[in-house]
């Protein structure tokens, strides 16, 4: 790779950027949830202690990857991976464990972004029929309206299209003047229509019941639940704290690739943090939830798809200035939905610029393509079925959107501490203005970090167990006959795409690499 790697075009760009890619619709919709779910302020104690023991030191790690493979051409996980691994083991193992990392970093990035695309498009749909009205008919029920909209293919691909062209738009301009730019006007219209939607949810009343008030729902988001602080909050939290920042994904890594050698990096993570839980823990905790609680009381509450597309419209529908309201939030999601999934789309573009020597043009238009192809059974099971259970995409959220987040995790900061080892630590620490302590080195990121995702992995798969996702027909279609092969296409597709990702990765590594793996000695250095 002889060719200069692109770079960011400037620190606060950098910063926004990241930040984008972690506050997703992750902080807006599935946080609320999680926390009134587990415990609501009790909830935080998991969560705090998850950001600390996993989220805050993975992302050093995930900052030192990015940065060091970016020094050598890469963009994808399966080199970076392998190029730190390498220092602790032979060559060979090195490019098999770089390959199981691009595996699900592939996985993760192809698929992942099949249905978030879609969630995407029907954000900027629900904007649009905020603003045209197109919910407020209050003869049809707003579950009806959804169901209605996902099985109608003319506005799900309208809006679908729509959203994939930004992204492939952004992505084709290149990190500074695409992904970059985009950042800089849509993070802080994020925080600036958050921070007015709070106002509006704190100015609510209680029009409903005069038990039900904004304060009402803060008041049951926040107040601990000791009761409900049990081992599937301490997962839900972790879990939530690796989607939330991206971790695990490979797209933080992607990121970090475009830095300069000298970069910072301890500062500028921690920045991305400290976005990303502003806009999780005060925004996403302050809106979604009191405006449920004033409208429908406890009974209101949930989470994903059913909550911001079923029960916030009909809460647009009786609030004063609901219109543009509804617009503001599906706008936000739309924001917050795009700026994340522009990482994963880069990340495959990437992916095919170092291994295929595609150009960023070409490489951009194979990937709409791809995502059109993945994202197919996605819109296409409503509108084939008739139903709108989603089984597909639950299925393929499972995998790829939960649990694999947490073995790729654990591979990083496995090769991080420990294969790598000191040297990761001199790595980090290399430009940046607060430098990662020893202590903090040893402690967590070659201790209690790996040992923590460890015994996440293993209490997530026995719950996984428990939940019968594993059965050949998991327990959650077993009712629904016609939902079966839509689960059974989605495992296949999962499989299908780790097993491409897999070779693919290891055969770039041994492209590149060929002499270190025939010598068994690691020769090349930058
Ligand atoms: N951190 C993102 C979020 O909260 C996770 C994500 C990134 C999801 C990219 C999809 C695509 O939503």
């Amino acid at each position: 790779m002889t060719e200069k790697r692109e770079n960011w075009g400037s620190k606060l760009g950098l910063i926004l950027a990241m930040a984008g890619n972690a506050v997703g619709l992750g902080n807006f919709w599935r946080y609320p949830y999680q926390a009134a779910k587990n415990g609501g302020g009790a909830f935080m104690i998991p969560y705090f202690g998850a950001l600390i023991l996993m989220g805050i030191p993975l992302m050093f790690v995930e900052w030192n990857l990015g940065r060091f493979g970016g020094k050598y051409g890469h963009g994808s996980l399966g080199p970076m991976v392998y190029l730190q691994a390498r220092e602790g083991v032979s060559p060979k193992a090195a490019a098999i464990i770089g390959g199981l990392a691009g595996a699900i970093a592939l996985g993760v990035t192809v698929l992942v972004n099949s249905y978030y695309n879609h969630i995407i498009g029907w954000t900027i749909g629900y904007a649009y029929l905020s603003l045209t009205g197109g919910y407020m008919d209050a003869a049809k029920s707003t579950g009806e309206v959804f169901v209605n909209y996902i099985q109608s293919p003319g506005l799900v691909f309208t809006f679908w299209l729509i959203a994939l062209v930004i992204l492939g738009l952004a992505v084709s301009g290149g990190i500074q003047r695409g992904i970059e730019t985009m950042a800089k006007f849509m993070m802080p219209t994020i925080y600036v229509f958050g921070v007015i939607l709070i106002i509006r949810t704190l100015t609510l009343g209680s029009p409903v019941n005069p038990d039900w008030s904004p304060i009402a729902g803060l008041n049951y988001i926040w107040s601990p639940r000791w009761d409900a602080l049990n081992w599937t909050a301490a997962l839900a939290a972790a879990g939530q704290i690796f989607f939330t920042l991206s971790l695990g994904m490979g797209i933080i890594c992607n990121y970090a690739s475009y830095l300069k050698p000298d970069d910072d990096i301890v500062l500028s993570g921690l920045a991305t943090v400290a976005l990303n839980e502003l806009a999780e823990v005060v925004l996403g905790g302050t809106i979604a939830i009191p405006i449920a609680y004033t409208f429908l009381g406890e009974a209101g509450l949930g989470a994903g798809v059913g909550f911001s597309f079923i029960s916030l419209p009909n809460i647009f529908r009786a609030m004063a200035g609901g219109p543009i309201f509804g617009a503001f939030w599906f706008l936000l999601l739309a924001f917050a939905g795009i700026t994340s999934a522009v990482a994963m789309y880069n990340y495959v573009v990437s992916l095919l610029e170092e291994s295929f020597g595609f150009s960023k043009k070409k490489a951009s238009l194979a990937v709409f393509l791809l995502y059109i192809l993945v994202g197919l059974p996605v819109c296409l099971e409503p509108i084939l079925t008739k139903t709108a259970d989603l089984a597909y995409l639950t299925e393929v959220d499972n995998w790829v959107g939960v649990y694999l987040l947490v073995v790729l995790g654990a591979i990083e900061v496995i090769v991080a501490g420990w294969l790598m080892g000191n040297k990761a630590k001199d790595e980090m620490n290399n430009g940046s203005y607060w430098k990662v302590p020893d202590w903090f080195f040893k402690l967590f990121i070659q201790f209690l970090t790996p040992v923590s995702i460890i015994v996440l992995l293993v209490m997530s798969t026995r719950d996984y167990l428990k939940a019968g996702y594993f059965k050949m027909v998991p327990d959650f279609v077993a009712g629904t006959p016609v939902l079966v092969p839509w689960v059974q296409a989605g495992r296949f597709v999962v499989l299908a795409v780790l097993v491409i990702g897999f070779f693919q990765a290891y055969k770039t590594i041994k492209d590149k690499y060929q002499v270190e793996l025939e010598s068994g000695q690691v020769s090349i250095r930058k």
